[in-house]
């Protein structure tokens, strides 16, 4: 076989095999798959590595995906439970862990995420000291922080997935009442990725005209068009999709590849995902929650600051202490 490789290519120089933009992803369960199917189908990364206790699943998965090289980039992909194969990662991505069962909340997963994380994330750093971690599990905003603490990591190398499918679930809901494409419809859920979710109304707007200026009372309590009701199928549309199919793959696996764009093409994308607030609306807790941020190579570069209204800030602050709470009784 070597023979006839000679014979066949005449060398010209040695092919450089750092791809130099590995991304790991640890989890490759319904999520972790989707987010590498994403990835890989939208050419968002040409080599990626995927981490799983189940040692089996992944050889099964790495076959599988393998089997379509001809119809993605000649992807370098590879699998397995060792972590030196996810070295010099620029990103790692963690969907490992238990997810959420039938009507169970976020929050509730917390402390058995937690554990699994304290052995995850020193392996991920021993291999990548300078990578980007951007958390996908749940409590997506406590586990963010719970890697920032581990890890060590300055704030703009830690980063969770946050409410980024919450405002893509609340745009396309927009859509669908507006009639006007998702990319079109603009508009921010912020906050915790979770039950306690910010929808900033006064901001939501179709080429620059604001909801607000045709019904003020969008989004309260008071208006007849019942615009309230699309955030609170923000809020169940996960709870409806476990509880229909099982799990959530699909959205997320996109929204976190979006995520992953922007920061390998250093684009200076928007999104809103969960970052470390201290300081910022007058939050005091060092907590993680959803805002519009920037994202380039080095991750998080700016937090845009909304003009929120007094409502809005106050669900955000209640919010933060909420968090904050639960974050006091974990063992890190
Ligand atoms: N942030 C978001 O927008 C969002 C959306 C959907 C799901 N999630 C969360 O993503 C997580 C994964 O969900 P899923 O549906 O893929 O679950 P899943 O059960 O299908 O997959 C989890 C995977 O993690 C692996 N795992 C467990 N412990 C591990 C460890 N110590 N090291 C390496 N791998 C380990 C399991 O073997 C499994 O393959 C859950 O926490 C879920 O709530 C987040």
């Amino acid at each position: 076989m070597a023979e006839t490789k000679k014979s066949l290519l005449t060398e010209i120089s040695t092919p450089v095999l750092d791809s130099n933009d590995r991304v790991t992803i640890v989890g490759g369960g319904q999520v972790g798959m989707a987010c590498a199917f994403t990835i890989l189908t939208q050419g968002i990364s040409s080599d990626v590595v995927l981490i799983d206790v189940d040692e089996k699943k992944m050889q099964g998965e790495l076959l599988d995906l393998q089997h379509g090289s001809l119809f993605l980039r000649n992807p370098r992909i590879d699998a397995g439970k060792d972590y030196a194969k996810s070295a010099n990662s620029k990103i790692c991505i963690i969907t490992a862990g238990a997810r959420q069962r039938e009507g169970e909340s976020r929050l509730n997963l917390v402390q058995r995420n937690t554990d699994i994380f304290k052995t995850i994330i020193p392996q991920l750093v021993k291999y990548s000291p300078d990578t980007i971690f951007l958390v996908v599990s749940n409590p997506c905003d406590v586990l963010t922080y719970v890697t920032w603490k581990i890890s060590g990591f300055p704030k703009n190398r830690v980063i969770g997935s946050g409410t980024n499918l919450d405002s893509s679930r609340f745009r396309f809901l927009l859509s669908q009442k507006l009639g006007v494409a998702p990319s079109s419809c603009h508009g921010y859920i912020i906050g915790e990725h979770g039950d306690s979710s910010v929808a900033v109304w006064s901001g939501v707007n179709v080429a620059g005209v604001c909801l607000r200026e045709l019904n003020p009372e969008a989004g309260t309590a008071k208006d007849e068009e019942k615009w309230k009701e699309i955030h609170k199928q923000v809020i169940d549309g996960a709870y409806e999709v476990i509880k229909l199919k099982g799990y959530t793959s699909w959205a997320v696996g996109l929204s976190v590849g979006s995520i992953v764009r922007s920061i390998l093409r250093n684009s200076s994308e928007l999104h809103a995902i969960s970052v470390n607030v201290k300081g910022i609306h007058g939050i005091k807790e060092e907590v993680f929650l959803s805002l519009p941020a920037i994202l380039g190579k080095n991750g998080l570069t700016k937090i845009v600051k909304q003009k929120l209204e007094e409502v809005e800030l106050q669900k955000l602050r209640e919010c933060a202490k909420m968090i904050n709470e639960v974050q006091s009784g974990l063992v890190i």
